[in-house]
């Protein structure tokens, strides 16, 4: 893979960064909206897509796994991909602590932008908090790959320029302060966004912009995109 950064990902993972063990709520209301509504902890969902064949998902650049464990909750049979074989060591240690033994098995580490799966052979992918963590080189070659190997739907998270009122550009930053050192972070604007998913057919079922402002202007605030394309 061109300068992938993965020593300083492995590197990151060792120090036990990105250690997230719940899913991200914006995953959580993706599955809902879009795939199958949980209505209780008995198992009853109200079916969205096709339920009565597997419904496969990725969840790429799944550090930990948190997003892959949740779609196995969902019942549908996930399978994660990272560049980091220490992330996903961590990953198939938490998949077994659930019990989801066969998903250890389909977590894998991957090393270039070519995906090992057949066209359409998922019905939805998440990346969540990961495509911004490369080059926009890299995320575009990836989400084009993630669009062949997907039927239905693709979620992704991205951060947006207007993180920490620093109001950066849409550009590629080296990570220089001590989370995840030496890495790549990627800002987003919208028009970044519409140009990383120009290359396949796509519509924009949901797109959303969420600013957590602090009280002071020195307070950290977190901005992020998320986005549901529909790919079908
Ligand atoms: C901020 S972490 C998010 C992890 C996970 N998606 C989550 O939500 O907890 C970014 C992840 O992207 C992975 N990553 C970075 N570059 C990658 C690449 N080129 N291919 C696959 N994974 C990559 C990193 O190893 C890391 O696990």
């Amino acid at each position: 893979m061109n300068n992938s950064y993965k020593k300083e990902w492995e590197d990151s993972y060792k120090r036990g960064e990105n250690n997230i063990l719940y899913p991200h709520d914006e995953v959580v209301k993706f599955l809902n909206r879009f795939v199958r509504k949980k209505l209780n902890f008995k198992g009853g969902f109200k079916d969205i897509l096709d339920f009565t064949k597997t419904v496969k998902g990725l969840d790429f650049g799944c550090g930990v796994a948190r997003s892959a464990i949740l779609m196995e909750e969902f019942g549908i049979e996930s399978y994660g991909v990272d560049i980091s074989s220490n992330a996903i060591e961590k990953a198939k240690d938490n998949a077994s602590s659930f019990g989801y033994d066969s998903l250890s098995s389909r977590l894998q580490t991957i090393d270039s932008n070519e995906l090992p799966y057949e066209d359409n052979f998922f019905d939805i992918s998440i990346a969540e908090s990961c495509l911004d963590s490369m080059s926009f080189g890299n995320a575009s070659a990836l989400i084009n790959e993630i669009s062949r190997v997907t039927k239905k739907y693709i979620y992704f998270s991205v951060i947006s320029c207007e993180v920490n009122f620093k109001n950066k550009l849409a550009e590629d930053l080296i990570v220089e302060t001590n989370h995840e050192f030496g890495t790549i972070q990627s800002y987003y604007d919208e028009e970044r966004i519409i140009e990383l998913v120009s290359h396949f057919n796509s519509e924009t079922v949901f797109i959303r912009n969420y600013t957590a402002t602090g009280a002071t202007k020195d307070d950290l605030i977190d901005s992020r995109f998320f986005v549901v394309l529909d790919v079908s």
